[in-house]
């Protein structure tokens, strides 16, 4: 890859980083599914587990809370600061680091389980960040992840965004593909044997639709970048955006929650 390929990545990670830096207040709904993976993936004391792309560490934070010896990396050192705080409140050891899972600063079968939830997802390049998670997991080691499939909730909004937003950089890879388990089965070919593939929901208690967007508006990276792009120059775009939101959003409410369908993905390193 050259140079000027490497600079369009560093920026788009850098902006990610930025966009993603106000995500803590949404720990709450990530919780639970959080726990359903760390069950999913068999997790057990003694364990070496590392949670890629942790945020707030509510799945290292489980995990620890098992008995396992956890480290939990992300790009975004402000969900750091809310991760080690969620680990003293927890009365855990979790070994946190600032990092990027395309460059994992772990030894090749360091982990006996690697996980992340909604996580390795949105690194730009799929193949180099399942290499990295593959290379730190021991031979028999379980990787398993939570991710959106195309045809729910969460990534027809990442569809919409992108259709508001300018294309990303070439090279970059949409998230939501993961959620895909052809790409999946793709993805982790010859490196793994026994996927196992589950699903789920994650209740993101709402009002409205209205107060649903104003919750994401201010803290999913995503929406927050679409928002501040769009604020001040183009009004009218704003609002179509926000009514096609809404009007997504209200497929999936009921009963005052807005139901988040998402893949679970679990395999066992060859
Ligand atoms: C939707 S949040 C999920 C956070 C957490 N796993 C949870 O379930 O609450 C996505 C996370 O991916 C992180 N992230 C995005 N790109 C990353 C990368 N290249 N390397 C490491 N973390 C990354 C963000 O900083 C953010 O914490």
């Amino acid at each position: 890859m050259g140079v000027i390929e490497m600079d369009v990545l560093e920026k788009f990670k850098a902006a990610q980083k930025q966009g993603w830096a106000h995500f803590a207040p949404l720990e709450s709904f990530t919780t639970p599914p959080a726990a359903r993976l760390v069950r999913f993936a068999g997790v057990r004391a003694g364990q070496r587990v590392l949670d890629v792309a942790c945020g707030t560490g509510v799945v290292a934070v489980t995990a620890a809370r098992l008995g396992a010896r956890v480290t939990g990396l992300d790009l975004t050192p402000e969900l750091l600061q809310r991760a080690r705080e969620n680990a003293r409140l927890a009365a855990v050891q979790v070994d946190w680091h600032e990092g990027d899972v395309e460059k994992l600063p772990f030894e090749d079968r360091e982990f006996d389980v690697v996980l992340s939830q909604y996580g390795h997802m949105f690194a730009p390049r799929p193949e180099v960040a399942i290499a990295e998670m593959l290379r730190v997991l021991r031979p028999g080691g379980t990787i398993a992840f939570s991710t959106w499939p195309p045809e729910l909730f969460l990534a027809r909004m990442f569809a919409l965004i992108g259709s508001y937003m300018p294309p990303p950089p070439p090279g970059v890879s949409p998230p939501v593909q993961w959620g895909d388990p052809g790409i999946v089965r793709e993805r982790l070919g010859s490196a793994v044997q026994e996927i196992v593939f589950d699903r789920d929901v994650m209740d993101f208690p709402a009002l409205s639709p209205q107060h649903h967007r104003s919750s994401t508006e201010s803290t999913a990276g995503p929406v927050r970048q679409l928002v501040e792009m769009l604020q001040p120059s183009e009004p009218a775009k704003l609002e179509a955006f926000r009514r096609e939101y809404d009007a997504i959003t209200a497929e999936y409410l009921e009963d005052n929650v807005v139901r988040q369908g998402y893949l679970m993905t679990r395999a066992t390193r060859a």
